[in-house]
C-alpha cells in the first residue's frame, strides 16, 4: 500500500481543517492547541493523532514532526470584520500568525497552508522579514500563494469566505450558484442548500423517534435518532423580543443593507459564527413550528456541524452549548479542506478518493 502523506495541524481547534485531510487519506499525526475542550474534541475523534495542549509561543521546531503538510488556522478575531465594527488589533494577531510563519520557515514542509479571514489580506505584508518571525537570518519569507475561497463552491452548504495563503496546488471547484458548465468542461453541481440540512435532521424540539434513522446530508451515514448528539432541546430558541430585535438589525437598519429575515434556507446558509448572539445581523435565524406556533431559531448545534461539514458521528466536548458552538464556528468546513487536500494528492502523483473516506465509527 502506497505510503500515506503525513499532515501536522496548528490551531486545531475541533478538527476541521484535519478532517478534511482525513477524509482523502491523509495521516494526521500531530495536532495543537491551546484550548482544552478543542483538544478534547480533536483527541476523541482522532485517537491516532499526537494531540498536545500547548501555547504555540511556547513550542520549539525541535517539538514538533515533520510532515509532508503543514496546515493552521490561526485565530481570526482580530481580523475579522465582526471585531467591534471592524477595529480589531492587526499587530496583536500578526503575533501567532508569525510564530506559525517560523514554523514553516523552520519544518519546510513541501506543502502548507493558513487559513483565515480575507481581511487578513488587508493586514498582512506582502513577505515577512526573517527577524520579524523569530528566524535569525538577512531576507524574507515569501508566502506564494494568496487565495479566497467559497466553501459553497466545494460543495459545502454554507457560503463562508475563506483565505488560503501558502503553497498549495490550485484547487478544481465543483459547485457553482447554478449547475452549469465551467470554461474547462466540467460540470458543476449546484450549490448544496440549507433547506438540504435542517430538513435532513428531525423537529430539535420534538425530541428523538424510538426506531428511526437520520441521514447525514453530507456523507450518508446513518445514525438511530435516539443516538443522535447535540440536536435535541430548546436552547437554540429565540425569544419573540429578540427575533424581533434581530427582524430590525436585518430589515431596517439605518445604514447598513437590507438582509433577508428568517434566512433564505434555499441557497447556502451564511457563515456559521463562533458566537451565537441573537440580536445581530450575522445570526442565522431559521423559522420553525412549535405545536401551532411559529417559532424563530437558531441552528441546533449538530445542524451548525453539518454546516460545517462534520460527519453526523463527530463529537463536541464542553460543558454548555456556547463552547461547542465555538468549537463548530472556528472550523475551515471539511469539504474545502477535502479539496485542498485532494489536489495535494494529485500534485503528488498519489490517486485521490472521489469522495470522503468517513470512519463509521
Ligand atoms: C480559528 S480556530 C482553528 C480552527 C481549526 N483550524 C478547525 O478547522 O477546526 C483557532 C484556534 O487557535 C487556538 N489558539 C488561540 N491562541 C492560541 C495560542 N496562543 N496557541 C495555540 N492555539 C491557540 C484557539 O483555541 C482556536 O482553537
Amino acid at each position: 500500500m502506497a505510503k500515506k502523506l503525513t499532515v501536522v495541524d496548528f490551531f486545531a481547534g475541533a478538527g476541521g481543517f484535519s478532517e478534511g485531510f482525513k477524509q482523502a487519506g491523509f495521516d494526521v499525526i500531530y495536532a495543537t492547541d491551546n484550548w482544552s475542550p478543542a483538544i478534547e474534541t480533536f483527541k476523541l475523534n482522532n485517537p491516532d493523532t499526537e494531540t498536545v495542549k500547548a501555547d504555540i509561543l511556547s513550542l520549539e521546531a525541535s517539538d514538533i514532526p515533520k510532515a509532508d503538510v503543514v496546515i493552521g488556522g490561526p485565530p481570526c478575531t482580530e481580523f475579522s470584520g465582526s471585531k467591534r465594527g471592524g477595529g480589531g488589533d492587526f499587530k496583536k494577531g500578526l503575533i501567532l500568525v508569525s510564530r506559525y510563519l517560523y514554523f514553516i520557515d523552520s519544518l519546510k514542509p513541501r506543502w502548507w497552508i493558513m487559513e483565515n479571514v480575507p481581511r487578513l489580506l488587508q493586514a498582512m505584508p506582502q513577505r515577512f522579514k526573517y527577524k520579524d518571525i523569530g528566524v535569525d537570518k538577512e531576507g524574507y519569507l515569501e508566502i506564494p500563494k494568496k487565495q479566497v475561497f467559497n466553501s459553497a463552491d466545494y460543495g459545502a452548504p454554507q457560503k463562508r469566505l475563506r483565505l488560503f495563503s501558502g503553497r498549495y496546488p490550485s484547487l478544481i471547484q465543483t459547485h457553482s450558484e447554478s449547475s452549469m458548465m465551467s470554461l474547462t468542461g466540467n460540470r458543476y453541481h449546484r450549490w448544496v442548500s440549507m433547506r438540504h440540512v435542517i430538513e435532513s435532521y428531525p423537529d430539535p424540539l420534538k425530541g428523538p423517534s424510538e426506531g428511526s434513522v437520520v441521514i447525514d446530508p453530507n456523507y450518508g451515514i446513518k445514525v438511530k435518532e435516539t443516538e443522535l448528539l447535540d440536536h435535541f432541546g430548546d436552547y437554540f430558541v429565540m425569544s419573540k423580543e429578540e427575533a424581533e430585535r434581530n427582524r430590525k438589525q436585518k430589515t431596517q437598519h439605518p445604514y447598513y443593507g437590507k438582509m433577508k429575515f428568517p434566512d433564505d434556507l434555499d441557497r447556502p446558509s451564511r457563515t456559521v459564527m463562533a458566537t451565537q448572539f441573537n440580536a445581530s445581523r450575522e445570526t442565522m435565524v431559521i423559522e420553525s413550528k412549535k405545536g401551532n406556533e411559529m417559532i424563530y431559531r437558531k441552528p441546533t448545534i449538530r445542524e451548525a456541524a453539518s454546516l460545517q461539514c462534520y460527519p453526523i458521528n463527530y463529537k463536541f466536548v464542553g460543558s454548555n452549548p456556547t463552547t461547542k458552538y465555538k468549537l463548530v464556528g472556528n472550523s475551515v468546513p471539511a469539504k474545502l479542506s477535502f479539496a485542498v487536500a485532494k489536489a495535494i494528492l494529485e500534485e503528488a502523483g498519489i490517486k485521490s478518493p472521489q469522495t470522503a473516506m468517513i470512519s463509521t465509527a
